[in-house]
């Protein structure tokens, strides 16, 4: 099970296509109608699409599986009861499988099937300032993060990797966390992390969004959880978006850690304990973007 992608609707695909790519760092895959898809330099066929409406939200986030994945989760949704319905993907890669609505309306596309592209590497990685590989976590805020960490343990057969006081980390394969729920008192999206080569690659990218009028709204700095060094700024056209190095690798016997074992010093909210973090702008950004499930439930 991998993360792939997140499908987002947007009053103006074309103007936020063009700034991920122009000062992101992203890559135009394809458009297809009024659909934008943007790539990284990795295998996936796309990282973001954004399409025309004249509302904002989230359509889905998705996740490429095996058949025999699918199935699984297929039969637990069933069971369970969820709002579901059967899909063929129209987007670049292709393949079939399932939208599904978790309590609280976070909607997760499950693929299996779908194809990869080569990686770009070399002079074409060389000719831009910095370039993500792919997404390495999709995080939602949410009214009961404790409800949805056991619930996508039980449904999708994720884990729990670590909680917090402010979050419920959850892993879908060997890296620390391909999603997390924020306890934040509300259901939204709060931020889409975007995985460079290194530590230098997102400092650089700190320093391409620099020359480009943009700091940070919070990083450079590194987190506990998952030991991934970030970046997080807001997006002009809303959402928060991280520049991150690769996540912790964890073995499948991780123990859960609790929120006692991570703790921080007085005034420390990070390793590193060298940057400031705008709460302000970054709560305002985090509750702009919600999931809507803009589908008819039917039979799986
Ligand atoms: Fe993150």
């Amino acid at each position: 099970m991998k993360l792939r992608s997140i499908e987002i609707a947007l009053p103006d695909p074309a103007g936020a296509a063009a700034w991920m790519v122009d000062v992101w760092g992203l890559y135009p895959a394809d458009v297809r109608g009024s659909t934008h898809y943007l790539r990284g330099t990795g295998t996936m066929p796309y990282l973001v699409a954004f399409e025309q409406s004249d509302e904002e939200y989230v359509r889905s986030t998705t996740f490429v599986c095996s058949g025999e994945e699918l199935a699984a989760i297929k039969a637990r949704v069933t069971d369970k009861g969820w709002a579901a319905k059967p899909v063929t993907s129209a987007d670049p890669g292709e393949g079939a499988g399932l939208l599904v609505e978790l309590p609280e309306g976070t909607i997760l596309r499950f693929l299996a099937g779908s194809s990869e592209v080569e990686a770009i590497d070399g002079f074409a990685k060389a000719s831009k300032r910095v370039s993500p590989v792919k997404l390495t976590h999709v995080v939602f805020n949410s009214a009961d993060a404790e409800l949805l960490g056991h619930a996508v343990e039980e449904v999708l057969g994720f884990r729990v990797s670590d909680r917090t006081k402010g979050m419920v980390f959850v892993r879908c394969n060997d890296s620390h966390h391909s999603t997390a729920f924020a306890r934040a008192g509300f259901a939204s999206l709060n931020h889409v992390a975007f995985e460079m080569d290194d530590l230098d690659a997102v400092m650089r990218g700190i320093g391409w969004m620099r020359d480009n009028g943009f700091a940070p709204a919070w990083g450079p700095g590194r987190h506990g959880p998952g030991d991934n060094v970030y970046a997080y700024y807001i997006a002009p056209f809303g959402p928060v978006i991280e520049y991150s190095t690769a996540v912790e690798k964890v073995p499948a016997d991780y123990r859960t850690g609790k929120p006692d074992d991570w703790t921080w010093p007085e005034q420390r909210i990070d390793q590193w304990g060298i940057s400031d973090k705008d709460f302000a702008g970054l709560r305002v950004a985090e509750e702009r973007f919600r999931c809507r499930r803009d589908w008819e439930p039917a039979p799986l």
